[in-house]
């Protein structure tokens, strides 16, 4: 037995065509990654608006069913488990999102929401075990159990409701942790708090995280393993932040390019542009070939498969490659 933690297969998501047209959009295509197990990491997911990232998300927490492909957790297909194991399941997969306000209830005190995490899941008998386990879970986030307890969520400034929904998943001790877009809604300066936590669960909790972001310098600041997404499609794939550092596709050296000094330190943010369109029913060529700057024929009739393009795994879905390694 040597299951990944996670395992995504062939992921694909389709959506009925709303135009009348019949072509269904391709949202997300032929997605892959492996998390292996008793190795904690971020693994960052980036691209633009669009690109399909919240739907893998919504995917991996079993909230959204594929059209194609498989999501393992465990060595288990997450769409085919009984009720015991979704249980669990949803116990040891947490999700943390962009808007921690939506996500509380504006009447209960921030007690609530850890009061009904300890009973739903039934993690302790006593009071006493309960408080401790809460404060525990505050002290991971360096929050004060005193101070934040009593209070209402509009009480709470949004990092602070942030670090709490953070503890939140923390208490249930959680293998994996979907975060979808968790600073996107956070003052610049408050950014690199909540990052350090997550490194933190990483390093002291052993806890892995899916980090994804349309923020390249949040992506390029925290990831083990990153993949940029295209249209639903892997463009670029490698460890660390090697994507950004050294990137090989014509589409990542574009968005590299427009980050300034990409060699010194990023302070604010670099946002990606805004939303792009989905796919009209499958793909034909790479979606890039529009706005490629070395497009050629080819790359309209051939879809691209991912290549190595460096060490470390280091992959990249072009043409470019495909007609060094033939050569
Ligand atoms: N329920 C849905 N029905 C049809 N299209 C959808 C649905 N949900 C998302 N999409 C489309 O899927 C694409 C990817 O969306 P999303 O996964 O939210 O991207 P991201 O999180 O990267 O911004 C977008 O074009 C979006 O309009
Ligand atoms: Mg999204």
């Amino acid at each position: 037995m040597n299951d990944a933690l996670l395992e995504i297969i062939g992921a694909t998501k389709r959506y009925p065509a709303h135009d009348g047209s019949g072509a269904t959009p391709t949202v997300l295509d032929n997605f892959n990654l492996v998390i292996p197990a008793g190795e904690a990491r971020i693994v960052t997911i980036a691209g633009e608006s669009g690109s399909g990232k919240s739907t893998l998300a919504s995917a991996i927490l079993g909230l959204v069913p594929l059209t194609e492909g498989k999501i393992m957790f465990k060595g288990r297909d997450i769409s085919r488990l009984g009720r015991v194991d979704r249980k669990k399941f949803r116990r040891y997969v947490q999700a943390v999102f962009q808007d921690p306000y939506g996500t509380f209830n504006p009447f209960y005190r921030v007690s609530h929401t850890f009061d009904t995490v300890i009973r739903n899941f039934r993690l302790a008998r006593q009071r006493h075990d309960a408080q401790a386990l809460i404060e525990e879970a505050l002290s991971v986030v360096s929050l004060n159990a005193a101070e934040v307890l009593h209070k209402y969520p509009h009480q709470l400034s949004g990092g602070q409701r942030q670090r709490i929904m953070m503890a939140r998943a923390y208490l249930l001790k959680p293998d994996l942790i979907v975060a979808d877009e968790p600073v996107s809604m956070i003052d610049a300066s408050l950014r690199s708090m909540i990052l350090r936590i997550m490194q933190r669960m990483r390093d002291e909790h052993g806890i892995s995280f899916l980090y994804i972001t349309h923020d390249l310098a949040t992506a390029h600041q925290i990831a083990d393993e990153t993949f940029l997404m295209y249209r639903g499609v892997t463009v670029e794939h490698g460890m660390g932040s090697t994507v950004l550092s050294r990137p090989q596709h014509p589409y990542s050296q574009q968005l590299v390019a427009s980050i300034p000094r990409i060699d010194q330190k990023w302070d604010g943010t670099v946002e990606l542009p805004d939303e792009l369109p989905p796919t009209p029913g499958a793909a034909h060529g790479c979606l890039f070939t529009d706005r490629c700057p070395v497009a050629v024929e080819a790359c309209t009739r051939t879809v691209p498969k991912l290549l190595p393009v460096g060490a470390g795994g280091h992959e990249a879905a072009c043409l470019l490659y495909e007609r060094q390694a033939s050569a």
